[in-house]
């Protein structure tokens, strides 16, 4: 669905409640009262955490992100963790202007009459950031505009990515460095080969106590020609 959802504010001023049980993620997405989507699609199973913001952004089916992150101008694959307090896309400013404040392109805002730069926001729009699917993004992580994060890639807390994650990294670091890969290359390949990510729900039902109780090569090796 695409989605825009007006900004609210959490009441801090009622009394604590005892936790609800969460219900289950459905077909539409979780998004929080307190959190902010616009100009966005987010798939079904998806959800959104406290006072995060989405923008012009497509986040794939189950993807969440939790509170207190901030996302641009992104694609986001399927099945993706993103943890508090990360920053997808934090946009550049013009280093090549006179001045680098924001007057030059949110003009409207200062009330100067030439209008927003909309040239200026194509140029942020084109460094998108992608993300595959299953990836993980930890704690805190950035990750800086144009960059392309490979399926199964896991970011490490803290980690400001200038570069590009090959599938399956573990990069950690700033700026992130490759830590190791999470498998061995034909276990890479054969987990891209069944592209679980795309199985229907159904045939995700099945898998699941498999997916478990194997180790990625195992569930290769038993799922292998499923898809
Ligand atoms: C990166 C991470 C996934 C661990 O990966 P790992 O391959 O098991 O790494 P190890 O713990 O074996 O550490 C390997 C090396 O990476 C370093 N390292 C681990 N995490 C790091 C991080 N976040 N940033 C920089 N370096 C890191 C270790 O210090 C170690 O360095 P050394 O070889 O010089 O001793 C984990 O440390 C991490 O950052 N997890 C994120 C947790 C999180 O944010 N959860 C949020 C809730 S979802």
């Amino acid at each position: 669905m695409t989605t825009e959802t007006p900004e609210t504010t959490a009441n801090s001023s009622l009394p604590a409640q005892p936790a609800a049980t969460p219900q289950p993620l459905g077909l539409e997405p979780r998004i929080d009262p307190s959190a902010r989507v616009t100009k966005s699609t987010l798939g079904p199973y998806t959800s959104v955490g406290p006072r995060t913001t989405i923008g012009e952004t497509i986040f794939g089916d189950y993807s969440y992100v939790v509170n207190d992150c901030s996302i641009m101008y992104a694609a986001v694959g399927k099945f993706c963790s993103i943890a508090a307090q990360s920053r997808i896309n934090p946009g550049n400013h013009p280093m090549w202007r006179a001045a680098l404040h924001h007057f030059t392109y949110r003009s409207t805002s200062y009330g100067f009459s030439v209008g927003d730069d909309h040239e200026f926001f194509d140029w942020r729009r084109e460094h998108q950031v992608v993300l595959g699917n299953d990836v993980w993004i930890g704690h805190g992580a950035v990750v800086l505009p144009g960059v392309k994060i490979g399926t199964g890639a896991a970011i490490g807390a803290g980690a400001v990515v200038s570069k590009d994650v090959p599938p399956f990294a573990i990069v950690g670091g700033v700026p992130a460095k490759r830590i190791r890969f999470r498998f061995e290359e034909h276990i890479q390949q054969g987990l891209l080969d069944l592209a679980w990510w795309d199985w229907p729900r159904a045939q995700l039902e099945l898998a699941l106590p498999d997916m478990r109780k194997l180790s990625a090569e195992d569930f290769v090796a038993k799922y292998k020609g499923a898809s």
